[in-house]
């Protein structure tokens, strides 16, 4: 029956990367069937002729996002559950979509304003005020976030950005700027549980923490505020395997700034001693997932 055949667990995966082979390595220990899909060999009818064969559930690992949403939708739309859910990975990926839900839902995070022409995104870092930071809304690894301190790099940024054929540089997403220490917090939640949390110390080249501009890990404690926040967040954005980033005021206020939708997670794994990716595979191979997603609904 091809039903025997079928894997339990699919990686999607456009690079494989540290975190991709200890996803594997900890399927292989448990004795789990799992597949390694690379999306960019994938040719994929729209209707249902071929999806039996495929994995019953699929763990969504693309470094594109495009790709690893889209991907998440035509698996989701044959009846293949995928983690995350599109919902969440397009919630994620795109910066506006996750503050609008975070505001809404009661989260603390940075003042924010968008504005959709460069006429107009002038205004809207007169209403956040200087300094600011200016951001594309879908990107990451820190790329093309900008710290604005007067107004004539301002000026610069705006008319840089209207010169771009492409059509998502006219959405300015300005955020104020915390004047947070040279750290931030990066709590990976699985389901409704913290798994860790590590302080992400920016490079001394860099202002941005991301630890791949040469920024660096050391443990956090969860504190009860840190772990109220984080659960709070990932209830406002669905429930999955989330990398919760957030910084901490002068008064150590605590602001959600982003959620990473496919997280990456080598540099948290030196913060704990059990293995992140195992809880992640476990996660994904119990019924948690699914009762989690269905309880979540996004709603903007
Ligand atoms: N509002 C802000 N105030 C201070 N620092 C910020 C702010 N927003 C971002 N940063 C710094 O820039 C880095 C990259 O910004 P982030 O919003 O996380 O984008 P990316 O998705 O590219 O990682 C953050 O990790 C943080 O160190
Ligand atoms: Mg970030």
């Amino acid at each position: 029956m091809a039903e025997e055949k079928r894997k339990a667990i699919g990686i999607l995966f456009d690079r494989v990367r540290w975190e991709e082979k200890e996803l594997g390595r900890q399927l292989e220990i448990r004795g789990l069937s799992y597949d390694m899909i690379d999306a960019k060999s994938q040719v994929l009818p729209l209707d249902d002729s071929e999806f039996s064969s495929r994995p019953m559930k699929v763990l969504g690992r693309c470094v594109s996002f495009y790709r690893g949403l889209n991907l998440a939708s035509v698996y989701e739309a044959h009846g293949i559950e995928t983690i995350n859910s599109s919902k969440v990975l397009d919630v994620c990926g795109n910066k506006l979509l996750t503050s609008q839900l975070l505001a809404k839902k009661g989260v603390p995070t940075p003042k924010t304003m968008v504005a959709f022409s460069a006429d107009s995104a002038m205004e809207a870092i007169e209403e956040v005020g200087f300094p600011c930071v200016m951001k594309p809304i879908v990107g990451s690894w820190g790329r093309q976030v900008v710290p604005i301190r007067d107004r004539e790099t301002a000026e610069a940024m705006i008319e840089m950005r209207e010169q771009q054929s492409d059509s998502m540089q006219t959405i300015f997403y300005i955020q104020e700027m915390i004047q947070r220490p040279p750290r931030d917090i990066r709590c990976i939640a699985v389901g409704e549980e913290i798994v860790a949390a590590v302080y992400r110390y920016a490079s001394p080249e860099s202002w941005k923490t991301n630890v791949a501009l040469g920024g660096h890990s050391e443990p956090c404690k969860v504190t009860p505020e840190l772990e109220e926040t984080v659960l709070k967040t990932a209830r406002a954005i669905g429930a999955g395997i989330l990398g919760v980033d957030l910084m901490e005021r002068p008064s150590s206020e605590l602001v959600v700034h982003e959620v990473n939708g496919t997280v990456e997670f080598r540099g948290a794994q030196s913060a704990t001693d059990y293995s992140i990716a195992g809880r992640i595979v476990d996660y994904v191979v119990s019924d948690r997932s699914s009762v989690e997603e269905r309880r979540q609904v996004v709603d903007i």
